[in-house]
C-alpha cells in the first residue's frame, strides 16, 4: 500500500507539473502539491486542548444539552495497529477497548461514559450519531460503529473478511455518566461501516465507504473514484433488521451530517465533495442535487447554524468540511504507534446558501483551518458552536471543535466570525 503510494506521488507529480484536471485536481486531492516543510498554519485567535480525547474519530452537538458527544478509541498504540476505516489490519489480536466521550462545549470538560451492559472486550469505534425524540431531549440515543476483528477470520478461512464490524446501540440520558448498551446491528449490507445519519432510535443510514477492504483494488477505488461502494438504509423491528441500498452513486462516501431542513450532507472523501441530498423515509429514496467541492478530503461534514442571527442580523451559517492535508502519507503516518508521524489538518467553511441548487452552488469552500499536525493531528470531524454574544463583549465568535481518528487530544479553536465567516 504504502509503496504504491510513494509510486503515485512520484507519477502525480510529475504529470501534473504538466497537465490541468483532473490530474492536476488529483494531486491538489492527495496533498502532493502541500509539503509539510512549508506548510502555512491558519488557527483562531485562541486555542485549548481537550482533555482526555484519545483517537475519536466523530463528533455531534446536542443542541438542547449544549453537549458534545464523540467515540474515542482511547489508545494511540491499538489505533495505529487496528483500524479497518483506514484499511490497517496489522494487530487484530489487539483492537481497541475504547468509550464513548461527552464534552461541555463551554466547560470543555470531558466525561467518559461507562458502557452498562456491553458484551464485547473490543470497541473499536469510528463514525457516530445521536438522536432526541423531540419530546424527550434528555433521552440520548446513541449509534456507534465498531470495527471488531472477524473471530472466524484466520489462515485457515482467508476468504473471510478481516472485519466483523457492526453498529451498536446505547440509550444515555444526559447529565448521567453512563450509557446503556441496547443491541448489536450486523447485516450483510453493513460491510465497511464509515458513519451514521439517525433517523430515529430505530432507524439510521451507514455509509460503506469502500467496496474493497484493502490491498491493491481498495487502492485503485481510492483513486479512480468508481462508484462501487454504497449507502444503506436501516431498520430495527425487534430482532428483525433490514437493509436496503439506497445510494450508490458516489464513490468513497463516506461521513454524513445533516443541512438545514433535513437535508442529508454526504462527504465523499478521495473526490475531495461535498453532497446535498434529499431523502424521502416512506420509499426509502435519497436523492442527490448537487455538490461542492474542496481542495482535499472531504471527511466528517457538519452544518453550522448560526442561534444568533438577531443578535445583529448576520447569519454566519455553513456547511464544515475537515480534511486530511496529505492523505498521500496516511498509510504510512498513521501507523506510527507513538501518534507522533505528522498529520496535517484542513478545514474549510462554505457559506449555507452553497447548500441550495443554483443559489450558490458556484460558493467556493475557504479555508479556515490549517495546521501541519502539531496541534491537531488529521481532523476527521470539526463542529461549531457559537458563544452567546449577550456574554461574549458582544463579540460574535464561536468555538470551532476539532477531533482526528489518530488524534492524541482534541481541540478547540476560537473563530472570529465577522473576519472568517462573512
Ligand atoms: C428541551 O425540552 C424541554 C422540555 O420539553 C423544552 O422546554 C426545551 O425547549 C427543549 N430544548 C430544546 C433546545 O429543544
Ligand atoms: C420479523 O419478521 C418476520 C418475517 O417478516 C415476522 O414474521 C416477525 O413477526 C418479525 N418479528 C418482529 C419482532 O417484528
Ligand atoms: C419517492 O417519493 C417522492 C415524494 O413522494 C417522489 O417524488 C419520488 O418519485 C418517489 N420515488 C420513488 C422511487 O418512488
Amino acid at each position: 500500500m504504502a509503496v504504491f503510494l510513494y509510486i503515485t506521488t512520484i507519477v502525480v507529480g510529475i504529470l501534473s507539473a504538466f497537465l490541468y484536471s483532473p490530474l492536476k485536481r488529483e494531486a491538489l486531492i492527495l496533498g502532493v502539491l502541500r509539503p509539510l516543510s512549508s506548510w502555512e498554519k491558519v488557527h483562531g485567535i485562541e486555542n485549548r486542548v481537550i482533555e482526555d480525547t484519545v483517537a475519536c474519530e466523530d463528533l455531534h452537538y446536542h443542541e438542547p444539552s449544549g453537549l458534545l458527544y464523540s467515540a474515542c478509541m482511547d489508545d494511540m498504540k491499538k489505533a495505529s495497529g487496528w483500524f479497518p476505516g483506514s484499511g490497517t489490519f496489522d494487530h487484530p489480536e489487539n483492537p481497541s477497548f475504547g468509550t464513548l466521550v461527552v464534552i461541555d462545549s463551554k466547560t470543555m470538560k470531558t466525561t467518559k461514559l461507562s458502557l452498562a451492559g456491553f458484551p464485547y472486550p473490543v470497541f473499536v469505534t469510528h463514525g457516530i450519531s445521536i438522536y432526541s425524540h423531540p419530546s424527550d431531549n434528555k433521552t440520548v440515543f446513541i449509534f456507534a460503529v465498531n470495527h471488531h476483528p472477524n473471530q472466524i477470520q484466520s489462515s485457515a478461512a482467508p476468504e473471510q473478511p478481516k472485519a466483523d464490524s457492526r453498529v451498536e446501540l446505547f440509550i444515555h440520558t444526559v447529565g448521567s455518566d453512563t450509557a446503556k448498551h441496547l443491541r448489536s446491528i450486523s447485516h450483510p449490507l453493513i460491510r465497511t461501516p464509515n458513519d451514521l445519519l439517525a433517523l430515529s432510535d430505530k432507524e439510521f443510514l451507514v455509509t460503506n465507504c469502500h467496496y474493497y477492504r484493502d490491498g491493491l483494488m481498495r487502492f485503485v477505488e481510492d483513486l479512480s473514484h468508481i462508484a462501487w461502494t454504497d449507502i444503506i438504509h436501516v431498520n430495527i423491528d425487534g430482532d428483525n433488521v433490514t437493509a436496503t441500498a439506497i445510494l450508490n452513486s458516489i464513490g468513497t462516501n463516506n461521513g454524513l451530517g445533516w443541512g438545514p431542513n433535513e437535508q442529508v450532507l454526504i462527504g465523499d472523501a478521495t473526490g475531495g465533495n461535498l453532497y446535498f441530498a434529499g431523502l424521502v423515509v416512506e420509499n426509502k429514496t435519497l436523492s442527490v442535487s448537487h455538490y461542492v467541492s474542496a481542495d482535499g478530503i472531504v471527511d466528517n461534514p457538519s452544518f453550522f447554524s448560526d442561534p444568533y442571527t438577531e443578535f445583529d442580523g448576520k447569519d454566519y451559517s455553513g456547511y464544515i468540511l475537515p480534511g486530511l492535508g496529505r492523505p498521500i502519507d496516511l498509510a504510512v503516518s498513521f501507523r506510527d504507534p507513538t501518534g507522533k508521524a505528522p498529520i496535517p489538518s484542513l478545514v474549510w467553511f462554505v457559506p449555507a446558501s452553497a447548500g441550495k441548487k443554483g443559489e450558490g452552488s458556484d460558493k467556493q469552500a475557504r479555508l479556515l483551518f490549517s495546521d501541519d499536525g502539531s496541534s491537531l493531528r488529521g481532523v476527521t470531524t470539526a463542529v461549531m458552536v457559537a458563544i452567546d454574544p449577550a456574554t461574549n463583549d458582544g463579540k460574535r465568535e464561536g468555538w470551532l471543535f476539532l477531533t482526528g481518528v489518530v488524534a492524541p487530544n482534541m481541540l478547540a479553536t476560537k473563530i472570529d466570525f465577522a473576519t472568517i465567516l462573512s
